[in-house]
């Protein structure tokens, strides 16, 4: 007898900043998975949080460059407690029907309300596997601050940094003595993509930071400028026995223009940054470096997936933020990461579904209460 596909719903889209670089990964995660033993749902979460079924078919869209959502048509909900069962609501014709209960949820959702617990909380209540860090995991990783604090607890080597709520201001002085530089990088706690994040050097630039970060947040943090950098960055992956690897390390160039990695350089200008695949970093630091990128994965309770990115100054590495979902276009760093590592992508998405899968297995065996 040949086994059932396993039903895949991937969820993209989402509402944060992020939004289009979520439809770009999303499409390059349904090109991945191997039609012969997944069966793919796509949900487009709309940027007014709404989420359509985007395709019930497997494998149309694959050629696009990024998914589209549909703006009216079926909606669908999660049933609390459903072991995976989901509604879809026909709006116009007022109809209900339900489908087939989904083995595991890929939320392909970077930022905000996505990557940041809020989504893992709404999969755990349905009770359903899915990929990736789960509600702890997730949120101290994109609270800057609390990551930090929780690294600076660990011994990892970090920035000076200081943090700022909009109750409790503090002067460009102070953050200037504070992180010991009067070069700063500022930028929200909770953010990504380098949304809100940009330099000063004195008092009137730290106000102008100051304002635009806190337009995306109401806690941001005020660093130290390290420079000259170089931008390093390593994939780590748990399979579903629990062992967690490195991969080789990758670099982020940034092009002269930008100044740093920021939002353009990142999205806008193909040419704004190169991405190297092996990083030109001496072996005795890019071992250094591979080990600090899974003791962070743990300190921070991430699971399955996470891409650690570190600042490295001469010989001294830093790490920087851990990424619970990063990006994964066909050009992104993650899995790019993996395939110069020897896993190809269809591999790689095997380990993280099948860490979802044996994860939600090892949890349901858990006992909540004590009848
Ligand atoms: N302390 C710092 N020193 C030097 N460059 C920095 C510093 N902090 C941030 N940057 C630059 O800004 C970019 C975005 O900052 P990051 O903290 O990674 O935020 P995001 O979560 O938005 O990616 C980095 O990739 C780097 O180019
Ligand atoms: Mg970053």
């Amino acid at each position: 007898m040949t086994e059932r596909k396993t039903r895949v719903a991937i969820l993209f889209g989402g509402r944060s900043a992020e939004h289009d670089v979520s439809r770009a990964s999303a499409a390059n995660v349904l090109r991945s998975l191997d039609p012969d033993k997944y069966d793919a749902t796509l949900i487009g979460i709309t940027r007014d949080g709404r989420w359509m079924v985007a395709d019930t078919g497997n494998g149309v869209g694959t050629g696009a460059g990024a998914l589209t959502i549909p703006t009216d048509g079926p909606q669908l909900a999660l049933l609390p407690g459903g072991q995976g069962r989901a509604l879809v609501l026909e709006a116009r014709a007022a109809d209900i029907r339900e489908l087939p209960a989904f083995d595991v949820v890929f939320p392909v959702l970077h930022g905000p309300n996505g990557e940041d617990g809020t989504v893992q909380g709404a999969l755990e209540l349905s009770d359903v596997a899915y990929v990736g860090s789960r509600v702890m995991g997730s949120a101290a990783a994109m609270d800057k601050d609390v990551a930090k604090r929780l690294m600076r607890d660990a011994g990892l080597p970090l920035v000076p940094y200081v943090a700022m709520s909009a109750a409790a201001p503090i002067t460009y002085d102070d953050a200037v003595s504070a992180v010991g530089s009067p070069e700063v990088f500022v930028k929200p706690a909770n953010m990504g993509s380098s949304v809100g994040v940009s330099k000063a050097r004195t008092a009137a630039e730290f106000e102008t930071a100051c304002r635009l970060a806190f337009r995306f947040d109401t806690k941001i943090l005020i660093e130290r400028c390290v420079a000259p950098i170089s931008e390093v960055e390593c994939a780590v992956l748990e399979d579903s026995d629990g062992r967690i690897c490195a991969s080789q390390l990758g670099e982020i160039v940034p092009s002269d223009k930008h100044g740093f990695y920021s939002y353009d350089a990142k999205y806008l200008d193909a040419d704004g940054a190169l991405l190297q695949v092996p990083a030109k970093v001496p072996p005795a630091l890019a071992d250094q470096i591979k080990e600090l990128a899974i003791k962070t994965f743990r300190v921070l309770g991430c699971e399955g997936m996470a891409r650690i990115d570190f600042f490295v100054h001469g010989e001294q590495a830093f790490v920087n933020e851990a990424n619970t979902l990063p990006g994964f276009t066909d050009i992104s760093m993650y899995p790019r990461l993996w395939e110069a590592s020897g896993l190809p992508q269809s591999e790689l998405m095997n380990v993280l579904i099948g860490h979802a899968l044996a994860r939600h297995k090892r949890s349901r065996s858990l006992v909540f209460d004590r009848a």
